[in-house]
């Protein structure tokens, strides 16, 4: 089992013909209001202070609201991840476990692991369980004062978890004694998603960014919520007391204001945008697409039996200015079945990658 090396990101950003489709970022046109406020902002020189150590305050309000989750707080991060790595490492000493899955988002078990705390990797690549972790699996495995993660939707397969589902995973949390860490990076891109959060509030974590649906991902922003009480054991101490970036946040204010236009139409280009990958693997004969529809602005497309590997099919795509993903970075054990599309972007990449991927089909010499 390989884990795939990424491509530099620093000299992919040097072709100026690339196609992104390998990082679940958003690539539309910003909305001009985003645009407006990192104008003034910096016009503004704001870029010389310090933002306030948990976020702008309005900004916080904005979070708590998009999710409307009565009663708690959000701490504004340097993306999500930065929650996540301050999450883990915060309570780190009275961890029993961290239990996860794979395929997943391989950080928030690796930052555990540093922290000498054991991690339980339940795997999920089924279609009898719908690609997810289910409250029976993980009855196995949580104990007393573990950490389960959860990525809802799950990057990379694009399953997400019902009311029913997450009602059953936090019974379990609860009985166990359990921190529940719902990862909702991918919440704004679900046909119906609920928060684990309105179930387990004393419990849970929930954890936001701004860089897949706002497409902010250079600018790092994210966020943790929760009721006061539990969000207070992190913000004692945060990771960054000198507050996220200031500029960065004003962006997202404005983007938070403008939200429910900017949704309407990033979800309407990434459902055309998926359809058009969907009937290129469909007809091309090359791979399947495992969840369908995804929740995500990705797909994931299991390639095995097809002669190409994850990583061959990448090199190949990549060699016609098409960046994927294969499915080792996220996965240790099923990684070098499938690769992972990223869809919200211009209809017109999307185009250019049916293209590739059809010529491959039919003249690609697998590798
Ligand atoms: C599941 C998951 N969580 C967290 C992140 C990190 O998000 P951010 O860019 O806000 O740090 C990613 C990024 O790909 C992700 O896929």
């Amino acid at each position: 089992m390989t884990a795939s090396k990424a491509p530099s990101f620093e000299f992919l950003l040097e072709r100026d013909d690339l196609v992104w489709m390998g990082q679940n970022t958003t690539h539309l046109p910003p909305a001009p209001e985003v645009l407006a406020a990192l104008e003034l902002s910096t016009r503004r020189h704001e870029f010389q202070v310090y933002a306030p150590a948990l976020g702008f305050s309005r900004l916080r309000e904005l979070i708590v609201e998009d999710l409307g989750l009565e009663g708690a707080r959000a701490w504004v991060t340097d993306g999500a991840v930065a929650g996540l790595h301050h999450i883990v490492t915060s309570l780190a000493p009275t961890l029993s476990k961290v239990v996860t899955t794979d395929p997943g988002w391989p950080w928030p078990g690796r930052f555990a692991t540093v922290q000498g705390v054991p991690v339980s990797v339940l795997p999920v690549y089924s279609p009898e369980a719908g690609f997810k972790v289910l409250a029976e699996q993980l009855a196995a495995e949580v104990t007393e004062r573990a950490l389960i993660y959860l990525i809802d939707p799950l990057n990379p397969l694009g399953s997400r978890y019902t009311r029913e589902e997450l009602e059953a995973i936090t019974t379990l949390a609860r009985e166990r004694g359990a921190y529940l860490v719902h990862d909702c990076t991918y919440r704004h891109f679900a046909k119906g998603h609920t928060l684990a959060a309105e179930l387990y509030p004393e419990g849970t974590f929930t954890t936001y960014s701004f860089s897949k649906w706002l497409g902010l991902a250079g600018l790092r922003l994210g966020a943790v919520v929760a009721q006061p009480q539990l969000l207070d054991r992190l913000t004692e101490v945060p990771s960054n007391p000198l507050g996220a970036g200031i500029t960065a946040q004003r962006a997202a204010i404005a983007g938070l204001e403008v939200r429910a236009a900017w949704l309407e139409n990033l979800t309407r280009v990434n459902d055309l945008n998926q359809q058009i990958v969907k009937d290129v693997v469909d007809t091309s004969g090359l791979g399947r697409v495992l969840v369908w529809p995804s929740h995500g602005n990705f797909l994931a497309v299991d390639v095995s039996g097809s002669g190409w590997s994850a990583d061959g099919l990448c090199e190949a795509m990549l060699e016609q200015d098409i960046f994927i993903r294969p499915g080792t970075y996220q996965s240790p054990g099923f990684g070098e079945r499938f690769v992972k599309i990223s869809t919200s972007v211009p209809t017109a990449w999307v185009r250019r990658f049916a293209a590739a991927w059809e010529d491959l089909a039919k003249n690609g010499q697998a590798r």
